[in-house]
This record gives C-alpha cells, structure tokens and sequence, in this order.
C-alpha cells in the first residue's frame, strides 16, 4: 500500500496524501495509536465513513459459547472475545449546517501523517461542502505513552474563504454499529450492544459513561474533557444520555479566526472495583490528563519515544521503504506492550478485532524476543501476565490428566478460548515457548527478582508438563507424541524437532532454576528426584532423523508423507486451509509456516552448519507462508546459510506485510508477530545475533542491496550499537560496563565508547536449492537486479506486493 500513489514514505513518517476509500480500513489499523491500555484505531475524527470503528482497553472482552456439533470431553465451552468500547475519538463538525463528510461536497486537500518520533497522528483537511462553505480541519491525536489512562486530541477549524458558522460535537459513544466479514475465521466476533449502561453524567465540558459487560461483568469508565479556545462570542454545552457523552462547541468564525479544541480523555476498567471508585479513578486520569495539558502531553509523548529510539533503532541504508517499515513494526510492537503492565499482548495489538482480541505464542516466540532487547520492562511485564495466569494452567493440565500447566493456545484472560483441538490444545509447544522468553528475559536483564517472583514457577510447572506428556520408550528415548508443532499443516504427529528441542532446553533450564533456588523449589514441592527426572527426558529427549534423505523430519514419519502437488494448486487457492480440507493438509508434506526452520532458528545450537543448510533448502520447498508468521525465520535462516537475497526478500515480506497489505485482512488488526519478525529478519537475519544461554554473538552479513545496517540493543543494562556494511562491523558499547560478544565465532571484548571493528568473512553461498518447487519458488520471489534509483523509488515494496498471490491470506 505505500507503493500506492496515496502515500508517501520517509524515513519517520508514514504519510497518505489522498484520501482513498478503498484503503480506509487498512489505514485505520495502520494509523491505530495505542500505548498497551488503550487502542484508539486510526477512524476518521467525524466517525463517518468508516469501515471499522475500534476502541480497545486491553482485557476487556465479552464472553460467548463456543459451539460444539458434538460435545466431547475438554472442549472448551466459553470464548472471550475482546469488545468494541466507548468511542470517545469522534469530533463532528457542522460547517454552516452540513455535516463535515468527505462522501459529500469537495475534499479539496487531505493529509494524514503517522509522526514516529512525536508518537502522534496529524491530519489536515480541506473541504468545500456542498453548499459551497470552505472550512480547513487540523486534528493530532495521540495516546499517552507517559500516562497510561489518557489520550488526547488537538482539532482546528478555520475557514478557507468567507466567514463561516460552525458547531463542534465532541464525543462518548457505545455501543457503535460494527459490520464485520463474518466468511473468514480469522475475524473476531462482532457484539450487537455488548454494554450495558450504568451511569451517566455531564457538566461544563466534560462527560463521563459508565458501562458493564452483560456477561464477563466487568466495568468500563470513559471520561472526556475540553480546553477551548475560540473566538469572543463561542459557546459551550454539554449533555448526556445512557450512551451518549456529548460536548458540542458553536462558534462563528471569520476569515482569520480559528477553533481550538484540546479534547481529553480518559478511561478505565475493572472486574472488582465499585461503581464510585472507577468512575473516580478515570475521572482522576482525566483531570490529570487536563493538568499536563496538551503541550505537556507533546513533550511527554516525545520524550518516551526519544529514549526508546535511543536505544532500539534500526537503521536500514539502502531501501528507503524498509527503512519505514522497520521503524513502523518498532513503533506498533511498543504501542502494544508498552503500558500493557502485566496484561497480556494480543496478536493484533489493540489495533483491530482480528483473532477476537487472543493472545497467542506469537507474544513470546516472536514479539518478547524483539522487547527483551529493546523494551525490557515491556518483555518482563508481558511473562509476568503470563505468571498471573498460572492457576487456569494448571487447571486445564489437570482436566487433560497432566502434571505442571498447560496454557492455553488462545486467550484473553488465560482460559483456553481455542476450540479447536488438533492446532489449539495440541499445541503444547506454547509451554516451552513461555519457558524460552523466560530464560531469554533473565540473560538479557539480569533481573533477579523477576527469577524468583515469576521464572522460576513459570519454568517448574512448564517442565511438569513435559515430563508427564512424554513417556520413555523401551529404548530408553523420552518421546512426546501426539502434538501440534508450529506448522499447523500438520497435527498431532509424533516427536515434532521443534517441540522436542524447546521442551529439552525447559527441562535443563527448569532442573538448574532449581539448583539456584533449592530453597523456592522446595516450596513449590520439586524435590532432587523431580528435577533429575527432568534432567534425564531432557538427555534422552528423541530427535527424528531422516538416514536416506539426511535431514531432519519436523516430525516422526513427515518425510515419508506424500509431498503436496504445488503444481496443480492454483494461485488462488492459497491460504490451502480456505480451499482444502485439514485431513488432506495434514497427511501431505506441505507446511504452512516455519517450523523445523523455526527450531534452526532459535536452537541454532542443536544443529551443524551442514545440516542446517540440507535442512533449509528441504523445507523451503515445502513452506508455502500461509501465516504471516514464517516469513522472518526464512530471512533468518536464508541468511545464515547464505542465502542472502532470498533472506532479503523475506525481510521485505515481514516487514511490508501490512502496510503493503500482503495477507489482505490488514483491516481486522495488524500482525503484530509479523512486524516483530521485521526486527527479527534485520538483527538476527542480517545481524546474524544469536543468544543462547546468554552468551550474545553476531554473524553480521548484508544482501548486496543493503549498503549499511546499525541497529541498537539493550543488554544487561548495557547499551550496544553494531553497524554493518558489506565489508566490516563496527561494534560499540555505548554505556555499562564491559562486555564480551562473539563475531562469527571469535570472542571479541568491548570497552565503553571504543569501537572493535571486525571484517565481515565472504558468505559461502549455501546450498543450492535444487528442488522443482524451490526452482519455482525462488523464481517467483527472487527480485531483478535494480538500481539505486529504483530502490529509492520503492520497488523493493511493489515487488514484495507482486511476490504473492493476490488470493494469498493467512494469520
Ligand atoms: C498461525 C499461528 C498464529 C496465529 C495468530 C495462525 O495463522 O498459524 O501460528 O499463532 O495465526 O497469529
């Protein structure tokens, strides 16, 4: 979409310049602002038109049945499913008494610019109604990254022409009418009037709406504000209704005179608190939100995001358009987590209602991985959610006869809202995708209270779970059989690499957490036989092994299946899982997204350089990427076997995603694993970092195309900056003591403020890829030589847009 001749790309700002109609329900997730308490999408200040209006408060959902044909034992039977709250973003505008619309009269000029930096939305509107009136329109939105309850809107109005009369509607409003597309599973459920008000009040410039769920019961208080300045003779009044806040600003403006209205709000939630005490408590975020004022908000705004950057950016030289998508995928993973605090990180953020508002693995296998280094207190807060919602994980161990927790593939609240068993429950790997985050937030943060509050229970109860799911076979192997690995074309196969790998690197991890804290491990029952048990499944943990073909099979018994017929799937039948049925998905060697690539990934150190060349080059004939969670662990992999184009596509694919609309469901909420996988595919693709057992590496290697990439990291309190062009790699400790890193295999020590540079070794070019689909495959995906001129024109963008099948759509 930014290819589109509506937008613009520069290196902090996402700019459209027209107004396109077909695109306003991609632009509003793109322009969505959120802080990971509120999520405000990017609608239109007057409300009208729209294509999704969205306001989200993180965890507050509704609950609904989960429908079974036939019931069966463990099904989950209640669904969450996120709601639609209080719309307090609209602002109408009656301009000489027509309504401000763009359906009608004459949009004469449009803008809108999502600021990176600022963390804030401007738009600037010229229009004639259809009665001739001439009126300009300037907003700036943001949400507070500062202050967690509030949000605020700046908006103008002033006249092009000749003088003009104009009413400002300010708003609160429930229970707005939603029209959903409801053919794609992947949407969320849509609520008819899912608030129930409470109360209502108003006053001067100021309402407030107090509504309850019908069936999650929980309360939600929206509260706004106004500061107003106009000319002498504007007038303010304010009114309400059960769903209806309204604070409505009429004035007369001649040539030169202008509106300003600084619209404030506030909300907030709970399951437990009084009527009185959260009204209060919003009514007291409002109040706080008016005492800091529109400017103070600004600055706060910036400063949040100045440290941020500080410490996060990624520069990419060499491709303009990836330069912005990279900043765009850091800019949207810290609007979802940001002031999350201790509630969980759905897989669209609070951006879109896609995936009804769950949360899957894609927060701790794809998006804690990018905080950890950038965010921590965002990646600590996250597990410790995850912490929080212990006891429904042991509960639903218990109901399928474990030991330890199962979490749940989906949620909003932590009980398991997937009822579908083959690609939820069987999904266990999530476990140990937890357990991963854990062991990666301690090496990185060295954050011992966290170890003892919240790793080490997370660690115990996810290796119970492991111990009691596999079994020792009569060869003395430790199997776990039956599981959904990350590849959801398969389903409860036998021994899955990835699964294996993960739940082995747990047990260790569990059995030495308690060794350093025998004391905290007793009082979570683990005696020494527990953990020698754990340390024995680990060692003996089975790896399938393919002898003929010399590979490893994602699972036991995969690469004898039948190899899936690419050549006579259509492009318009992908994503296969809306033109095929699952049982033939499943007994066909057809992969939707990495999988025994993704455990090449992230237990790198499992595997040889031969076997993970031999295993790249098989499964990358058979990934097809219908999720969007595959791309960037095919750019890591491609590039550390070198593979360097082909990861450079993948880089593009991860990060264009949505705002080249890829996946073509960018309207139901970003893809925020995806955006993740952007800085995933730069650092660790391109940067080649590794970190395992908290020993940090780099194996830096740049596409042809690329002439520099300098990205920043925190680690260990320590901030480090690693610049990389086609011949060397500058490594830099910008603050902390000293530290040591590797760089493709050597050890190198850094001191602060003095650079090591190192040269970047030749790249042996891996193995060909030889077979017919891989052939097809990199034919299709493998850009033309371009120039620098191209690039700067953004042709990286068209080409990852062409790449795919338009039909093509997935998670
Ligand atoms: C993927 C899952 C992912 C989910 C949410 C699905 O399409 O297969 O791995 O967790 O989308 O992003």
């Amino acid at each position: 979409m930014i290819t589109h001749p509506a937008f613009e790309s520069a290196p902090w700002t996402l700019r459209e310049i027209e107004l396109d109609l077909e695109l306003l329900a991609q632009t509003e997730s793109l322009f969505a602002l959120a802080n990971g308490h509120i999520g405000l999408r990017g609608n239109l200040d007057e409300g009208e038109p729209s294509r999704l209006p969205g306001t989200y408060l993180n965890s507050f959902y509704e609950v609904r049945p989960l429908p079974y044909a036939e019931a069966g034992y463990g099904n989950p039977e209640a669904g969450q499913a996120v709601v639609n709250v209080t719309n307090g973003k609209i602002i109408r505008l009656l301009v000489d008494d027509e309504p401000f619309d763009v359906r009608y009269g004459e949009l004469l000029a449009h803008e809108r610019e999502l600021d990176l930096r600022g963390g804030v939305l401007h738009r600037t509107a010229e229009w004639r109604s259809p009665a001739g009136a001439a009126v300009r329109v300037r907003s700036t939105r943001l949400v507070s990254l500062v202050q967690r309850s509030a949000a605020a809107i700046l908006y103008e109005v002033e006249p092009l022409e000749g003088p003009l009369r104009v009413v400002v509607q300010s708003e609160l409003l429930a229970n707005e009418p939603t029209d959903r597309n409801e053919a794609d599973p992947r949407d969320g459920a849509a609520f008819e009037s899912p608030l129930e008000s409470e109360a209502f009040l108003s006053r001067d410039a100021a309402a407030t709406l107090i509504h309850v769920t019908r069936g999650s019961g929980l309360r939600m208080v929206a509260a706004i504000d106004h500061a107003i300045e106009g000319p002498p003779g504007t007038e303010t009044v304010a009114n309400s209704s059960t769903d209806l806040g309204r604070v409505q600003v009429a004035s007369d403006l001649a040539p030169g005179e202008r509106l300003r209205v600084v619209k404030f709000l506030a909300y907030g939630w709970s399951g437990q608190r009084s009527l009185p005490a959260l009204r209060d408590q919003v009514v007291g975020a409002r109040t706080e939100a008016v005492h800091t004022g529109w400017e103070g908000l600004l600055a706060g705004q910036r400063a949040y995001l100045d440290e941020f950057w500080d410490s996060a950016d990624v520069e990419v030289e060499g491709d303009p358009a990836l330069q912005l998508a990279v900043r765009f995928s850091l800019f949207h993973i810290l609007q979802a987590s940001a002031r999350a605090e201790r509630r969980a990180i759905p897989a669209k953020g609070l951006t879109g209602p896609g995936y009804d508002g769950h949360t899957f693995w894609d927060t701790e296998r794809y998006v804690l991985p990018v905080l950890t280094y950038t965010a921590p207190q965002a990646a600590g807060d996250a597990l410790r959610w995850r912490h929080a919602t212990l006891d429904p994980a042991r509960e639903r161990a218990r109901e399928l006869g474990l030991d330890g927790a199962a979490f749940p593939w989906r949620t909003i609240r932590g009980e398991e809202c997937s009822g579908y068993w083959p690609a939820g429950t069987a999904a266990f790997h999530i476990g140990a995708d937890i357990a991963d985050a854990v062991l990666r937030y301690i090496a990185a943060s060295e954050d011992e209270a966290f170890e003892s509050e919240v790793g080490l229970e997370l660690l115990v109860e996810t290796a119970r779970l492991w111990r009691s799911l596999g079994h020792d076979d009569a060869s003395g192997g430790f199997r776990i059989d039956g599981v959904t690995g990350p590849d959801e074309y398969s389903a409860l196969a036998d021994n899955n690499v990835y699964t294996n790998l993960l739940a082995q690197r747990n047990l260790r991890a569990a059995a030495d957490a308690v060794s350093r804290r025998p004391q905290a491990a007793a009082e979570l029952g683990v005696d020494l036989e527990e953990a020698a048990a754990w340390r024995k499944a680990a060692r003996d943990i089975v790896i399938p092994w393919d002898e003929t073909l010399g590979i490893h099979p994602q699972s036991e018994g995969f690469t004898r299946h039948q190899t899936w017929d690419f050549a006579r799937t259509r492009a318009d039948q992908y994503p296969l899982f809306l033109h095929f049925p699952y049982f033939d998905l499943y007994r066909k060697q057809v992969v939707k997204q990495a999988d025994l690539v993704l455990a090449l990934h992230w237990r790198g150190d499992a595997f040889s350089d031969e076997e993970k060349a031999k295993d790249f080059a098989y499964y990358e004939a058979l990934t097809v990427r219908d999720s969007s969670l595959s791309a960037c662990t095919q750019a890591v992999i491609a590039a550390e076997v070198g593979h360097l184009e082909l990861a450079y596509d993948y880089f593009g694919e991860a990060a264009l995603l949505d705002l080249d609309d890829l996946e073509h469901n960018t309207r139901d909420g970003l893809h925020i694993a995806s955006l993740a996988g952007a800085w995933i595919a730069a650092v660790a693709g391109f940067g080649g970092m590794r970190d395992y057992d908290g020993k940090l590496s780099f194996a830096p290697r740049l596409p042809a195309r690329l002439e520099r990439l300098t990205f920043r990291l925190l680690f260990r309190g320590r901030r480090l900056k690693v610049e990389v062009t086609n011949t060397k790699a500058v490594y830099t400790l910008m603050d902390g003591d000293p530290l040591e890193i590797g760089h493709h295999g050597e050890t190198i020590g850094l001191s602060p403020h003095e650079p090591v540079t190192r040269p970047v070794p030749p790249s042996s070019n891996g193995l060909l890829l030889t077979s017919p689909t891989a052939a097809r495959r990199a034919a299709q995906m493998r850009p033309q030589p371009r120039s620098r001129a191209e690039a700067d024109a953004g042709t990286a963008l068209r080409r990852a847009a062409a790449r795919r099948p338009p039909a093509i759509d997935g998670g």
